[in-house]
């Protein structure tokens, strides 16, 4: 049987808002959600602020009882040592956090990192029981010499090729060409990745975690697209980038259902 996947709508603030502003965005975001609690029923709502903000967020989710998950948008594949500036898994665990992004295509590009420093970094993640948000995607020039899945699948074989079967993560589909653009795939192209990334995801950690497995689309989500990308059976929510640092538009994405008219 399939298993029924809650949906994920996932804020990557990347460089933006500092630990005082987060403190007033996080707050900001919990009352407008209070307002459509049925949202929160069906849909999971997760941010990612910068490692300077997390104690912060973590200190006001906790206190309040926000139903707002959290987590790091990178994180060591070391546990610990010289490794300047890096962060263990472990701190962000003792955080409180449930994610780490691994792999964003500005990690990939600006940092320079591979498949094989992604696959130790998802695995560190396993280790300190944190669920990898692992990010693969294809650029334009791959988009046309290799179609829209070959780059985004390879990425997920590689990174996850020490990963035993039953693993819990999720999968972020974001095209390169469509990120910070302006220009999103279609729903339909979303789909078709994501179906080839699950299809891959079986082969990998097996039929009953593949199910389970959210598969996000990211690229450019907006309030006016989202409704677009959750209709689709593979499309399990989104990594938003820009428009999560917009409270209006973030509660928006977040409130898909009533664009779905579902
Ligand atoms: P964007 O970024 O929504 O601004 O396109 C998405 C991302 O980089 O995760």
């Amino acid at each position: 049987m399939v298993a029924k996947r809650v949906p994920l709508i996932a804020g990557n603030w990347k460089m933006n808002l500092d630990h005082l502003q987060s403190i007033a965005f996080v707050q900001k975001l919990a009352w407008s959600l209070k307002d459509a609690k049925h949202t929160y029923d069906t849909v999971e709502v997760a941010v990612f602020p910068p490692f300077t903000d997390l104690r912060s967020v973590q200190t006001l989710v906790s206190a309040d009882k926000y139903e707002l998950t959290f987590g790091g948008q990178d994180v060591s594949a070391f546990d610990s040592g010289a490794y300047t500036g890096e962060i263990s898994g472990a701190f962000l665990k003792s955080l409180d956090c449930t994610y780490v992004i691994i792999g964003h295509s500005e990690r990939r590009t600006l940092h320079h990192e591979g498949d094989d420093e992604i696959a130790a970094k998802v695995a560190a993640a396993i280790r300190h029981d944190l669920v990898p948000v692992l990010c693969v995607g294809e650029t334009a020039d791959d988009l046309e010499k290799h179609g829209p899945s070959a780059v985004p699948v390879a990425q997920l074989k590689a990174a996850l090729a020490g990963v035993t079967a039953g693993a819990d993560i999720v999968v972020a589909y974001e095209p390169v060409w469509a990120i910070g653009s302006g220009q999103a795939a279609t729903p339909e192209q979303a789909e078709q990745v994501a179906g080839q990334l699950r299809l891959t995801l079986v082969e990998l950690i097996g039929q009953d975690a593949a199910d389970a497995t959210r598969i996000l689309y990211g690229g450019s989500v907006k309030s006016s697209n989202i409704a677009g990308f959750m209709r689709q059976p593979n499309v399990d929510g989104a990594l938003v980038g820009g428009a999560s640092l917009d409270l209006a538009e973030f509660s928006s994405i977040v409130q898909f259902q009533k664009h779905v008219g579902t």
